[in-house]
C-alpha cells in the first residue's frame, strides 16, 4: 500500500524521480550533451562542426548509422530519399476531412500516424531492411506533408516534390511555390532552412524522443511512434517555445515597452517568462545559439529586414536581456528556439509551422532513437508510480 511504497524509497530500492531529472531510461550512442560546459556531440562530432562542414541529410546518415559517409554512401542515400518524397495520393482525403483552420500539429499527428497503414507490409522491425526503407520513407516525406498542412490551411494546391532540389530547397518550393509561376528557392534561405533542420536533429532523450522509445517498447510501428513524438513536442514547454517567442515580440509591439516586459520577467508574482531565454540543460550557453543566431544575421540581411519592428524588438530584447545583471547571473542566454523563431517569421512560415518543422528536423532523431533501441535486446517501458490515493474502501451501502 502507499506507506509500503514510501518506506521503499525510504531505502532506496525504489526511486521517486519526477521529470526523470536523474534517471536514466535507455543506453544510447547517439548524442552526448553536457549543458554545463555548453557541449551538444553527435556520435562524437560537435555540433558547431557539423554545422559547419556538413548539411541536414549527411547529419541524418551519421546519426542513424553511426559514422560519417563516404561521398558514395552519402549519393546513395540523398538519392534514396529522393526515391521516396512523394506521399501516396490516397492522403489527400486524409486532409480533406480536417477542418482547414485545425492546427497543423494535430494534422501532422493523424497524416504521420497514418503512414503506418500504407506501409503495414514492410514494418517487421527486426528486419533491418525494414528499418532502413521505414528511414529513407520517413526522412524523405516530412516534408511533402509538413507543405501540405500549410497549402491546406490556405486553400491553395499541394505541390509535389522537385527532386532537382535540394532538401531545405525543395521543403521552401513545395511551401511557397505555385503552379501558376515559375517559383525560384533563394539559396540563403534554403542554407538557413537546412541549418534549422540539422541544429534540431537530435536532442537524446527529450520528452518527445522519450516517448517515441517508450511507444517503440511495446513492438508498435515505427509510423506510429512517430506520430506519438509529434504529439509530446507538440506542447509549448518542448517544440512550442519559437512560437511562444514570436508571440511574446508581436505582444511586446513597440520598443519602448520592452522594459516594463523585462521588468514583468523579474517578477517573481507574475508567472510571465522571457521566451527563448534560458534553458534546462545549458546552463552557460546552448551551442546551437551560436551558429543560429549568425544565421539569422544573414537571413535578416539579405532579405532587408534590419529595419523591421519585430525584429528591432528582438535585437533590443537579447541586448537588454545580455547586460541586465537578473539575466546575467542566472546565466539566462538567448537559446536556440529564440534565433530559430525570428528566422522562420523572417522567411515568411507562419507561426503556427513552426512546431510542425521542429517535427520535420527531430524525425530522424526519432528514428535513429527507435531505432538503436529495435536493434538490440529490449524491455518494453513500464515507470512505476508512487501511490497517494486511497487505501482499500468499501462501496457504499
Ligand atoms: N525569464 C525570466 N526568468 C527566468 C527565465 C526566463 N525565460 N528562465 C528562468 N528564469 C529564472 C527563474 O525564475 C529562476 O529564478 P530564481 O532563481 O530567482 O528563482 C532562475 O531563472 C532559474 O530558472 P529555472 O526555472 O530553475 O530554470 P529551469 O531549468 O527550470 O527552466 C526553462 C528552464 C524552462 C527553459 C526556462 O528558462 C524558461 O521557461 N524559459 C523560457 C521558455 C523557453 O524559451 N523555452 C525553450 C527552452 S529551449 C528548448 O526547449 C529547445
Amino acid at each position: 500500500d502507499v506507506v509500503d511504497v514510501r518506506s521503499l524509497v525510504q531505502q532506496g530500492l525504489f526511486t521517486y524521480d519526477p521529470g526523470f531529472v536523474s534517471t536514466a531510461a535507455c543506453e544510447s550512442k547517439i548524442t552526448f550533451i553536457d549543458g554545463t560546459n555548453g557541449v551538444l556531440l553527435h556520435r562524437g562530432y560537435p555540433i558547431e562542426q557539423l554545422a559547419q562542414h556538413s548539411d541536414y541529410l549527411e547529419t541524418c546518415y551519421l546519426l542513424i548509422h553511426g559514422e560519417l559517409p563516404s561521398n558514395e554512401e552519402l549519393g546513395h542515400f540523398k538519392s534514396m530519399v529522393k526515391n521516396h518524397t512523394m506521399v501516396h495520393e490516397q492522403l489527400n482525403h486524409f486532409f480533406n476531412g480536417f477542418r482547414r483552420d485545425a492546427h497543423p500539429m494535430a494534422i501532422m499527428c493523424g497524416v504521420v500516424g497514418a503512414l503506418s497503414a500504407f506501409y503495414h507490409d514492410t514494418m517487421d522491425s527486426t528486419d533491418e531492411k525494414h528499418r532502413e526503407i521505414a528511414a529513407f520513407r520517413l526522412i524523405a516525406k516530412m516534408p511533402t506533408l509538413a507543405a501540405m498542412c500549410y497549402k491546406y490551411s490556405i486553400g491553395q494546391p499541394f505541390m509535389y516534390p522537385r527532386n532537382d532540389l535540394d532538401y531545405a530547397a525543395n521543403f521552401l518550393y513545395m511551401m511557397f511555390g505555385t503552379p501558376c509561376e515559375e517559383f525560384v528557392v533563394n539559396p540563403i534561405l534554403a542554407k538557413a532552412m537546412d541549418k534549422i533542420f540539422l541544429l534540431h536533429a537530435d536532442h537524446e532523450q527529450n520528452a518527445s524522443t522519450s516517448t517515441v522509445r517508450l511507444a517503440g517498447s511495446s513492438g508498435a510501428n515505427v509510423f506510429a511512434c512517430i506520430a506519438s513524438g509529434i504529439a509530446a513536442l507538440w506542447g509549448p514547454a518542448h517544440g512550442g517555445a519559437n512560437e511562444a517567442v514570436l508571440s511574446m515580440l508581436m505582444e511586446i509591439e513597440d520598443e519602448s515597452r520592452i522594459p516594463e516586459f523585462i521588468e514583468r520577467a523579474k517578477d517573481k508574482d507574475d508567472s510571465f517568462r522571457l521566451m527563448g531565454f534560458g534553458h534546462r540543460v545549458y546552463k552557460n550557453f546552448d551551442p546551437r545559439a551560436k551558429v543560429m543566431k549568425e544565421s539569422c544575421d544573414q537571413v535578416l540581411q539579405e532579405l532587408g529586414l534590419e529595419d523591421d519592428p519585430l525584429f528591432k524588438i528582438a535585437r533590443r530584447l537579447e541586448q537588454i536581456a545580455l547586460e541586465d545583471p537578473y539575466f546575467v547571473e542566472r546565466k539566462l542566454y538567448p537559446n536556440v528556439d529564440f534565433y530559430s523563431g525570428i528566422i522562420l517569421r523572417a522567411i515568411g512560415i507562419p507561426v503556427s509551422m513552426f512546431t510542425v518543422i521542429f517535427a520535420m528536423a527531430r524525425t530522424v532523431g526519432w528514428y535513429s532513437h527507435w531505432n538503436e533501441m529495435v536493434s538490440t535486446d529490449y524491455r518494453i517501458g513500464r515507470p512505476r508510480q508512487l501511490y497517494t490515493g486511497h487505501t482499500k474502501r468499501d462501496y457504499p451501502g
